[in-house]
């Protein structure tokens, strides 16, 4: 598949009509396949002759997303899992388990913070969270004999900050250990990772992957002896499996990915720039900004900035709350990635079970509001976000 395009791979591959006779692939609702002699039954359940075994273990239709998925981040193999989270918790507990230990930030998704801060932490993982994202020194200092990965999220959510990953991978192989990058923002359709030397890949796939909040999923992406440990000695045990029917959206998902994303990315710089120059609004977040900190490196590893923007609408919670409730088209969930255009207020909504200290440092404020840009016609959104602002 090396050889074709983006967009033809998001078509076509891990899909042999041949083998399912059929031009959609078909979904397997099944968690069980007759086997046709006992000794079949015996090569199959000990992995010396391939073959579907039982339901949490693996599925016909979730083994196309995941052999398409693989193909897309450029890595070697790929679990689909029932939800971002799972995937998240699958990775640490393969890793970490017997005494090892995580560096990570505090400005990554408020249900992954949570997993790090006290989760894991619960079950004897110790997790170091750098306290300024762009400190590298502060990163390595938190790395030790027991650390086994750096885990990053570019852009991260809320604060649509950007890290150089090539930089974290070197810092990460320098120090022996695996760099793992939460790729649910940009998608492989904007960045790929493995690229620049991440190790492995974490997407909740729940955003733009499946495009229109039908289904609730991640995956994992990395080399195959990991993936296949991790499918063996946690995965099929533990169960976090990502169901066929689920499997069979995400992957008409994956067909229009790339499309959606190049339009996602043009609606929300239009948006981002419209922001940017309005009296009411302060400190627009979006990575392909020119104003951005980060835009340098946005600009090299990304090719183009996703839906993402987070800004500061002046005033106080309050105010944010003026403007969110005097939307009209745009739809007020905790939630992103959607082809339609959604709002947040994270403060209340993703960040609420932190701290005031630790909301400060995941850099979310009382008037910070969220806006994942979707596929309509930018002019009604501009229109819409304008007379709220009016309201405020
Ligand atoms: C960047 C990121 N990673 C992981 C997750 C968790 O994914 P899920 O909701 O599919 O469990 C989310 C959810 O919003 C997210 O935004």
């Amino acid at each position: 598949m090396k050889k074709y395009g983006f967009q033809t791979k998001a078509l076509h591959a891990g899909l042999s009509e041949k083998e399912y006779k059929s031009l959609i692939f078909p979904i397997y609702q099944s968690v069980a396949y007759p086997y046709e002699t006992s000794e079949d039954a015996a090569l199959i359940h000990s992995f010396q002759k391939e073959g579907q075994t039982y339901g949490r273990m693996d599925n016909p239709t979730l083994e196309i997303f995941e052999k398409r998925l693989a193909v897309l981040e450029e890595g070697e193999a790929c679990i689909g899992t029932s939800s971002g989270m799972s995937a998240i918790y699958m990775i640490a507990v393969y890793f970490a388990r017997n005494g090892g230990e995580i560096v990570s930030s505090n400005r990554i998704y408020g249900g992954t913070y949570v997993l790090f801060s006290k989760v894991l932490p619960e079950l004897g993982i110790k997790v170091h969270l750098v306290k300024d994202i762009h400190n590298i020194d502060e990163w390595e200092s938190k790395i030790n004999q027991n650390t086994k990965f750096l885990f990053i999220e570019t852009p991260s959510n809320p604060s649509i900050d950007i890290l150089d990953i090539k930089r974290f991978s070197d810092l990460a192989h320098s120090h022996n250990v695996s760099l793992i990058v939460d790729n649910t923002i940009a998608t492989p359709a904007l960045q790929i990772p493995i690229k620049f030397g991440a190790d492995v890949i974490v997407h909740s796939a729940t955003k733009y992957i499946c495009g229109n909040s039908t289904s609730l999923a991640g995956a994992v992406i990395g080399r195959k002896e990991d993936i296949k440990k991790m499918r063996e000695e946690i995965y099929e045990i533990t169960g976090p499996t990502l169901s066929p029917f689920n499997a069979w959206l995400l992957l008409i998902g994956l067909e229009t990915l790339y499309i959606r994303m190049q339009k996602h990315s043009e609606n929300a710089r239009i948006v981002a720039e419209f922001l940017e120059n309005h009296p009411k609004v302060d400190s627009v977040s979006y990575p392909f900004l020119k104003g951005h900190p980060q835009f340098d490196t946005a600009k090299k590893q990304m090719s183009g900035g996703s839906s993402l923007i987070s800004f500061n609408v002046k005033g106080s919670l309050e105010d944010a709350y003026k403007f969110i409730d005097s939307v009209n088209l745009i739809k007020r969930v905790g939630h992103l990635g959607d082809s339609k255009t959604l709002i947040t207020h994270p403060r209340t909504v993703t960040h609420q079970s932190l701290t005031d200290e630790e909301r400060k440092d995941a850099n979310v404020a009382d008037n910070s509001i969220r806006i994942s840009v979707g596929l309509e016609d930018v002019n009604d959104l501009i229109e819409d976000i304008e007379q709220a602002l009016g309201k405020v």
